[in-house]
């Protein structure tokens, strides 16, 4: 049997001062493969003890089957648990090692039958009668994950089960968990900070920042449609561009978004989600462009609804099937502090950002801000103001490369070169200066098969 597993505003505090979950609601169907995605830190491993049972859960229910389950002892909660660190008995065989959790559960039963079953799934029938020291990481873990399985129990929960192996082993393990339970059918909760291993395995994806859930959705849905700039730029590779704009919108002209040295001219007549930026006119925003929405290529091959801009070429990553070129296009990126690697420290003392509109309007998106999370206001202070969401870089050094476009290797550019660049304004995404999503709109309902 598979299982519904339903949490209601959970939240956990190891110390007085801070959660470390925060009214984690979230309701995962019978036979869901869902993932916890969020960097090192943000909770998913106390998210995944509070469902096993293994951390108790101080404010808040969660609910096994429609049953309310924060005291169920682990044992009664029908769980497997398989972990980074795959801790095998030393002494006992692969055999023994899937089947000791057999044993326990029916001390009478003959446990033969179900781990010959379980290592002929997992391939690993010829490593049962080795130790765990005669066996390499991989396969270490498919003996873990034999454990787990011959068990026969209604819910998975997998912790970075895949985080200590080299990249192709990972690659193929993952092909393997995602064929796995599709046949088992068993709801599963996988861990992970790997964005591109929660895209791929996922049915649905948690996104969580300092224990907050960000969103959840398909993975389609969280890239197509990332509701806050934090998802939008943990999700896909090379990371979404993010540059400072200023939105103008002249009664007697036509609406554009200033990059600094240049800016995005909206096109005409102006989209709905196009005419709803103009509430955002003189305000900073940030913009956000994924590889996909820029192409090189000159003004005259404009399409509709693309617009030009220019990039001196700082940068060239060779990929082998294609080429990431790294611009300089004179803009400010706007940087999601918790997904930066440091950088140098401003050379010119920060000043603080003043805030615009009214007290009522400021406490709004400051009450808005919450759910976004924390970010950091543009001319970096030295404290983040807790309801701002991102550092620009103006008052560091220029970071080389803020604009990175895919293109395939035949292209010839180097180092110095100017080259016209043509965005497609049909994806431009928009974010207020809090994270929030403005652009698409965020009440535009989704236009994606789900
Ligand atoms: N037993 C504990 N006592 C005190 N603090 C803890 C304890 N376990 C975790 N924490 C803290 O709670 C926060 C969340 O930890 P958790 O292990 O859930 O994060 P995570 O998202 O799984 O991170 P990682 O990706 O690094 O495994 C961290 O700041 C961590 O230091
Ligand atoms: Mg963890």
């Amino acid at each position: 049997m598979t299982r519904a597993i339903s949490l209601h505003d959970v939240s956990k505090a190891y110390t007085r001062d801070a959660r470390v979950v925060d009214r984690l609601s979230l309701d995962i169907a019978p036979g869901e493969f869902l993932v916890l995605l969020g960097p090192s830190g943000c909770g998913k491993s106390t998210v995944l003890r509070m469902i096993a049972g293994l951390e108790d859960i101080d404010e808040g229910r969660l609910f096994l089957d429609g049953e309310y389950g924060n005291d169920l002892p682990p044992s009664e909660r029908d769980m497997a648990m398989v972990f980074q660190n795959f801790a095998l008995y030393p002494s006992m065989t692969s055999r023994d090692n899937i089947g000791f959790p057999l044993r326990i559960e029916a001390p009478h039963a003959d446990p033969a039958p179900r781990v010959d079953a379980t290592a002929r799934m997992l391939g690993i029938e010829d490593l049962l009668d080795r130790f765990p020291g005669q066996l390499s990481g991989g396969e270490r873990q498919r003996v873990a994950m034999g454990r787990a399985i011959a068990r026969h129990p209604s819910a998975f929960l997998m912790d970075e089960p895949l985080s200590n192996l080299d990249a192709k082993l990972r690659n193929h393990l993952r092909a393997e968990i995602a064929r796995l339970t599709r046949e088992l059918g068993v709801t599963t909760v996988y861990v992970t900070h790997d964005q591109a291993e929660a895209m791929s395995l996922g049915d649905r994806v948690a996104v969580l920042r300092g224990g907050v859930l960000q969103q959840v959705g398909s993975p389609r849905a969280v890239y197509s449609l990332p509701e806050n700039v934090f998802v939008a730029a943990f999700i896909g590779t090379p990371r979404i561009n993010l540059l400072r704009g200023l939105v103008r919108a002249p009664l007697d002209g036509a609406m554009t978004i200033s990059l600094g040295k240049q800016f995005l001219r909206l096109p005409e007549p102006l989209s709905l989600d196009h005419q709803l930026l103009r509430v955002q006119q003189g305000r900073e925003v940030i913009v956000g462009l994924r590889s996909e929405a820029v192409r090189i290529a000159g003004p005259a091959a404009a399409r509709t609804g693309e617009v030009a801009l220019t990039g001196l070429v700082e940068h060239l990553e060779f990929q082998g099937h294609e080429v990431l070129v790294h611009f300089n296009t004179g803009s400010r990126p706007a940087l999601v502090p918790e997904l930066e690697a440091p950088r140098p420290a401003p050379d010119r003392p920060a000043r603080r950002r003043r805030e615009g509109g009214t007290v009522l309007e400021r406490l709004r998106e400051r009450a808005g801000a919450l759910r976004a999370g924390p970010v950091v206001t543009p001319d970096a202070p030295a404290r983040p103001d807790p309801a701002s969401a991102f550092a620009s870089a103006s008052a560091e050094p220029r970071v080389p490369g803020d604009f990175i476009v895919r293109t395939t290797p035949d292209i010839r550019l180097r180092h110095g070169m100017q080259v016209p660049l043509l965005v497609d304004l049909a994806h431009l995404f928009v974010f207020d200066q809090y994270g929030r999503r403005i652009c698409p709109s965020p009440d535009r309902l989704p236009d994606l098969e789900e």
